[in-house]
């Protein structure tokens, strides 16, 4: 999705999808300032750290503003993207004097499959970066926050931070709430990255929530651990506060990948 954006301005390039992009524009967010730029007049970086929701909304508004069909689009950045073109040249042809090599963050405690994803897809695995753990186990906050800022100062853009529900060893689960609120800071600093929660292991626990996530807030339930109706199975399942607080944030973030069969192999 990161990429999308940039697809198809080189589409555009190429011809591969209408001229009728060209006075297109999208919202550029910096500190209190908005404005509005021409996607085709975009550098490397501000493709990287647009809005989120912005780079999501692209096809709709070009299919509504300029006329462009959806099909149009994703048949115009097949030839464009990392799968047909490989990571080298399209880091040779667009990014190497405008940004860093992007990173994806994930906790000490990730499993083993993201430097493996990373390797395969070209991001390469040294990409992506580990942030140090907690006494719980957890992903250190202060650590993240400065790694975060460490890669907005030094023009490195950020194409995933994981947090993980559930981790594989000890069944940590990573401050969802606080990746959320800081992504919240830097998007007005205009600097954007997707939230990935990897829920492999833990992440059914959050299917079990009923009501609609209409969860009582933390503070009238009592006690460091909570058993709570909103929970099936009702009355057996107790989560703790941090748990709770977590699950009720994964609303918030962009994707989750979630094993059922792992649970199920524990609960029976
Ligand atoms: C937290 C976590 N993430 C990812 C994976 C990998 O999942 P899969 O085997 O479905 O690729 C596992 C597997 O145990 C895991 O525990």
């Amino acid at each position: 999705v990161k990429e999308v954006a940039r697809l198809i301005k080189e589409a555009n390039k190429h011809n591969a999808v209408a001229k009728t992009i060209d006075g297109f524009e999208v919202e550029l967010i910096r500190g209190s300032a908005k404005s509005r730029k021409r996607l085709l007049d975009l550098d490397g970086w501000e493709l990287l750290t647009l809005h989120i929701d912005t780079i999501l909304e692209l096809p709709k508004r070009l299919a509504r503003e300029c006329g462009v069909p959806a099909e149009e689009i994703s048949e115009g950045i097949k030839s464009e993207s990392i799968q047909s073109c490989g990571v080298l040249e399209i880091w040779l042809k667009h990014f190497n004097n405008n940004v860093h090599h992007p990173v994806i963050l994930v906790p000490g405690s990730a499993h083993y499959s993201w430097q493996k994803a990373a390797a395969i897809i070209g991001i390469g695995s040294a990409h992506v970066r580990k942030v140090p753990l907690d006494l719980w186990g957890r992903m250190d906050t202060t650590a993240l926050g400065k790694m975060v800022e460490d890669c907005f100062q030094s023009r490195t853009p950020i194409m995933s931070i994981v947090a993980v529900c559930g981790t594989t060893e000890e069944g940590a689960v990573d401050p969802i709430d606080f990746v959320v609120q800081m992504r919240e800071t830097y998007r007005r600093k205009g600097f954007d990255f997707w939230i990935h929660v990897d829920g492999a292991y833990g992440g059914y626990l959050t299917s079990m929530v009923r009501q609609d996530w209409e969860m009582p807030p933390v503070s009238s339930v009592e006690g460091p651990l909570i058993s709570h109706a909103a929970y099936v199975p009702q009355d057996k399942t107790v989560v703790s506060q941090h748990v709770y607080q977590q699950l009720k944030a994964v609303r918030d973030v962009d994707s989750i990948s979630v094993d059922p069969h792992k649970v199920r192999a524990i609960l029976t």
